[in-house]
């Protein structure tokens, strides 16, 4: 990284950039985005990611990527069958892999965590990681939607073959069905967006993610924000939350609190 708009970097690991172009903004954040499969974390980390400029950094994207391009080593192998099936990946797989990716982490642009950390152990690396490496979190932003509702989102999710772009049948419709807009490619249902295998994501994340918001709660790190309405009012709702504003004098985002 860090082109703030470049994901390279994260999703081929560090080993794939030749030159890092290093962002100088003046005020780097630095945020978890949390909540369960399908509640906007990826369509908010996008949306905040423009408006602020810090990197969107997730690991279901990662995973995603080395599944369908990366030879079936046996640490891939496992990653794909996990998701497959809906369950967590491996933590030690986990971990390795954003070790791997330490450096975007230290992005002068900052980062939204999209999807990581998602148990207590990854929590509680993540928190060591970033001590080494002297950053620390602004905030963890837990999105919370009734299930009715992420059950639409996701059932009504497409997703480009090609460059992943995400769509949604009726909030997010692209101009020609079923074709992406930014590349031309075909758009899918993601194969964890089976209704049963949502069933299984849904349990896990109930059973492992959930308790993070305890974790991050006593640190005074969590601030839970409503998803419901258009993606453009919840990255309202979560700027405002965030105690962030637009400034007049050069319309970048700035905290309130800086
Ligand atoms: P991952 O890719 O992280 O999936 P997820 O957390 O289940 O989240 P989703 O990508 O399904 O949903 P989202 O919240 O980003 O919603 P989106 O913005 O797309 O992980 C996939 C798998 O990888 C995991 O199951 C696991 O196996 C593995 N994995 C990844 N990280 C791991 C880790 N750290 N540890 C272990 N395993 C890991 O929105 C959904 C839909 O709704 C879209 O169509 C969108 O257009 C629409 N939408 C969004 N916002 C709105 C809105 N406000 N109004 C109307 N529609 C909206």
């Amino acid at each position: 990284m860090c082109d703030t708009h470049s994901r390279t970097a994260w999703i081929q690991g560090w080993d794939g950039i030749d030159e890092p172009v290093w962002h100088q903004l003046r005020m780097p954040y630095r945020f978890v985005l949390l909540g369960a499969p399908g509640v906007g974390k990826g369509t908010q980390a996008r949306l905040l990611g423009e408006a602020l400029g810090s990197c969107h950094l997730s690991t279901g994207d990662v995973f995603r990527a080395a599944s369908e391009h990366i030879a079936a080593t046996p640490a891939v192998k496992l990653a794909k069958a996990a998701m497959k099936r809906g369950d967590l990946v491996p933590d030690d797989l986990v971990i390795s892999t954003v070790y791997e990716r330490s450096q975007c982490l230290q992005c002068p642009a900052g980062f939204l965590l999209d999807g990581f950390p998602r148990t207590l152990q990854q929590a509680q690396w993540l928190d060591e990681r970033l001590g080494q490496l002297g950053v620390m979190l602004d905030a963890v932003v837990h999105y919370e939607l009734p299930t009715e509702q992420i059950v639409e989102r996701l059932c009504g999710r497409r997703t480009c073959e090609d460059c992943h772009t995400v769509y949604h049948e009726m909030t997010r419709p692209p101009a020609r069905a079923d074709i992406c807009d930014d590349c031309g490619g075909r758009l899918v249902l993601r194969a964890d967006d089976q209704p049963v295998v949502v069933r299984v994501r849904m349990d896990a994340y109930l059973k492992t993610t959930e308790p993070l918001k305890e974790f991050y709660g006593d640190q005074g790190l969590l601030i839970p924000v409503r998803a419901t309405g258009t993606p453009e009012e919840v990255l309202e709702r979560t700027l405002q939350a965030l105690g962030i504003s637009t400034s007049p004098d050069d319309g970048r985002m700035l905290a309130s609190s800086r």
